[in-house]
């Protein structure tokens, strides 16, 4: 790809600064200053600017712990969402949350620029697992677990996948639910057809990665490279 198009996007900069900081000498290729925008480069070029090295950064993955109250979407013109949680640090990508959590939930959302990515993990069957602590407003039964592994079918008799549902605290209120396909309102749908209501709902992990027990409610980091792989179950 051309230069000034790599290093817009390894420097996080528009087109036209990256072209001013190419012409103006900033920028060097495979150790030689290079003022070239049209200058064709790769991944196997070393790409300086000031003397920095500049590694092109395809897509970014991001692990947010989203806090109550935050929509799961790219922009909303009213609430705040979860990509406005991160944009400041990524200002020229077009990023966006590889599946939902409601304004009400809590935990893991994994937010990308990768569409393909995204594409593959959400489709239905890939069956990445998603783990959710939920709280109900009564215990779990037994009624409601054997529902839950021959696969709950909803009120508008939409037959769901199996699931996994275990008790987490004594009283039963407190469970762990392993979906495997991503429906609208899928659990309190589900618990809903037995008729408990669920009070809080948090995501723990995505396939087999674990939210990162260090970042509070807001908080974000990129993942691994192996932490995407694994999700993407390469
Ligand atoms: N199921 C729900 O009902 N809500 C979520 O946010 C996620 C799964």
């Amino acid at each position: 790809m051309r230069l000034d198009k790599y290093l817009a996007e390894a420097a996080q900069c528009t087109r036209s600064e990256s072209r001013e900081a190419i012409r103006s000498g900033r920028v060097s290729v495979n150790g030689a200053v290079c003022k070239r925008p049209e200058q064709q480069v790769s991944e196997m070029d070393s790409i300086q600017l000031d003397g920095k090295s500049r590694p092109r950064q395809a897509f970014v993955y991001i692990m947010l712990n989203k806090p109550a109250g935050v929509v799961s979407a790219s922009s909303d013109r009213r609430e705040r969402t979860v990509v406005d949680l991160v944009r400041g640090a990524y200002p020229r990508r077009e990023l966006f949350p590889a599946g939902r959590l409601d304004k009400t939930s809590t935990g893991f959302v994994l937010i990308t620029d990768d569409g393909g990515f995204a594409h593959d993990i959400l489709a239905p069957k890939r069956h990445v697992p998603k783990t959710y602590r939920v709280t109900l407003d009564t215990p779990l039964t037994d009624e409601m677990a054997e529902g839950f592994a021959a696969g709950v079918v909803l009120m508008d008799k939409v037959r769901l996948a199996p699931a996994e549902v275990t008790p987490l605290s004594e009283d039963k209120r407190t469970v762990r639910v392993v979906l495997h396909q991503g429906v609208y309102h899928q659990i309190k749908r589900m618990f809903g057809v037995y008729g408990a209501g669920v009070d809080a709902l948090h995501r723990e992990a995505i396939g087999g990665v674990a939210l990162d027990e260090a970042l509070a409610p807001g908080q974000w980091r990129e993942l691994t490279a192996a932490e995407v792989a694994a999700i993407a179950g390469e």
